[in-house]
């Protein structure tokens, strides 16, 4: 700590001094820049105290006869006139057993502030342990930052920030150091675009595998109602009753459900099993009608593919891609298999404390929306899928499942689900509205750090880092996402060039 740089005092215009909040008058000649760490010295131990820098000012003396002369255009360009302002928020100090305290007792007025050397931020910036990996740097001290793993699982991460600010590029970064510590972490990513293309390509087959999205479907999982709520009948009606024997007839052979086989179940359904006491050239029609609905269903798939195991695939490999890009079906199908990947994938950590993974969402407000802000797909089927993730969300890190949530849009993802990731977060530049939104979950001072910050940086907060106080990360990319391959201009000169 001897030895520092010396930059400023604190400074009162009222004569008082806070602790939580310091104004710092520069030395001439000093820098600051917001985001910076300060510190000044504890009164008692003598430890450094670290304070970071929410707003650098200019202030200069008002005169009176100075509005005239601006308006005649007469600048006083008197430097010595004016003094540089900064405002700083404290964090605190670090303990012998690297907790960190705030201060509580006061601190004498025009106590010196010291710049933050880099052997005082690496005590921040470093977790303890050997599992943890390099998120980027810290642009001020260019000193790597890195996150503990265990925390990104158990407190689990959102990353978040306007259109193209690299959102993507630092999940995909993420993602790929963490296989690659030992023991290697391992993901499932549910990916709407196919971003993670590059994931795949980069790891090879052997460690991580992309998978159509309807490669997981289950139809047996599905729960009966489904079927009847896809072709709006009620329960009651005859249809229903039919359709649920038939199903009943394959559940007991322990057939797969396919449009095939319950078509040939559907001719086994007896009328006077189910009380239908009426002419049989009726029960013919209703039968008909169930064997046209089950045609036209969305749900009923037409063969018995091999359906893969979420859970079997993880085992075997790092990461697994779902790949929503492909189909033209509907997003209540996609819900509805979203749904029962997760539910399975959850239900296995639940039962088996050898299994865990992390959940990857992007574009989250696909699978979680909130409520009347943003919607997709059918109420029930996303009703569904939102109850399993809001369930990971508050319970998986405690069982060996993290989620981490990437979005554009924070007031579109369901509220419980920004606020159970948000003890990680990553933000790159937000807009206006998004701001006020993270505001109300993580404070006007993390907020007002974030300004407005170039692609590829974001303010880093969170149970990972070893400080509790943000930090100015530039993000150090590992892989890209697949979209960066091919760039606007890259697209109408190819166009260009085959129109020729
Ligand atoms: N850490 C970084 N360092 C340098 N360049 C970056 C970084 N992150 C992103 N970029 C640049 O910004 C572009 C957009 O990044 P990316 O696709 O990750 O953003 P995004 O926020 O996921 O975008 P979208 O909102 O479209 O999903 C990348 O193609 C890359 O050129
Ligand atoms: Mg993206």
């Amino acid at each position: 700590m001897d030895g520092s740089m010396k930059i400023g005092h604190t400074y009162s215009m009222t004569g008082e001094y806070e602790l939580d909040k310091i104004i710092i008058l520069l030395i001439r000649g000093r820098e600051l820049a917001k985001g910076d760490l300060v510190y000044l010295k504890h009164p008692k131990n003598n430890l450094p105290i670290i304070y970071q820098v929410t707003r650098v000012y200019p202030h200069k003396r008002v005169r009176e006869y100075e509005e005239a002369l601006l308006s005649e255009g007469k600048v006083i360009g008197d430097i010595e006139d004016s003094t540089l302002h900064a405002e700083a928020h404290q964090w605190g100090w670090m303990d012998d057993d690297g907790c960190i305290r705030t201060i509580r007792y006061p601190i004498p007025p025009n106590a010196p502030i010291f710049l933050a050397e880099r052997q005082i931020v690496e005590k921040f910036t470093k977790p303890a342990g050997e599992w943890k990996f390099l998120l980027g740097t810290d642009p001020t001290t260019d000193l790597d930052v890195e996150l503990g793993i265990y925390p990104l699982i158990r407190q689990s991460c959102l990353i978040c920030g306007s259109v193209g600010t690299g959102k993507t590029t630092t999940a995909v970064s993420m993602i790929a150091r963490a296989v690659n510590v030992t023991p290697p972490v391992r993901f499932f990513i549910i990916d709407k675009d196919g971003e993670y293309s590059s994931l795949v390509d980069n790891l090879g087959v052997k460690k991580a595998l992309k998978v159509p999205w309807n490669s997981f479907f289950h139809p047996g999982d599905i729960p009966w109602d489904d079927y009847i709520a896809e072709f709006g009948w009620q329960k009651s009606w005859w249809n229903s009753k039919i359709l649920f024997q038939a199903l009943k007839i394959l559940y007991s052979q322990s057939a797969t459900v396919t449009k095939n086989t319950l078509k040939k179940a559907l001719h086994l359904v007896n009328p006077d099993k189910l009380g239908f006491n009426k002419k049989d050239d009726e029960f013919q029609l209703y039968k008909m009608q169930v064997e046209n609905a089950i045609q036209i269903s969305k749900l009923i798939p037409l063969e018995n593919n091999d359906v893969l195991d979420p859970v079997a695939l993880l085992k075997e490999r790092l990461a697994i891609v779902m790949d929503l890009s492909d189909g033209k079906d509907t997003w209540e199908q996609k819900h509805l298999v979203v749904a029962q990947v997760l539910r399975k994938i959850f239900n296995e950590a639940l039962e088996n404390r050898k299994f865990g993974c992390i959940i990857v969402l992007e574009e989250a407000m696909y699978y979680a929306p909130q409520y009347g802000v943003f919607e997709i797909g059918e109420k029930e089927s996303r009703g569904k899928l939102l109850g399993v993730i809001k369930e990971i969300a508050t319970n998986g890190g405690r069982n060996g499942i993290g989620l981490w949530v990437v979005t554009q849009r924070l007031a579109t993802v369901e509220k419980t689900v920004i606020t159970q990731c948000a003890n990680n977060i990553i933000c790159h530049s937000l807009e206006d509205l998004d701001k006020q939104r993270l505001a109300e979950i993580m404070g006007q001072e993390f907020t007002e750090l974030i300004g407005d910050l170039p692609p590829g940086e974001a303010i880093v907060k969170g149970t990972a880092l070893k400080c509790r106080f943000p930090l100015w990360v530039k993000i150090l990319p590992e892989l890209y996402p697949s979209s960066s391959l091919s760039t606007p201009m890259s697209r109408f000169l190819y166009m260009n060039n085959i129109s020729k």
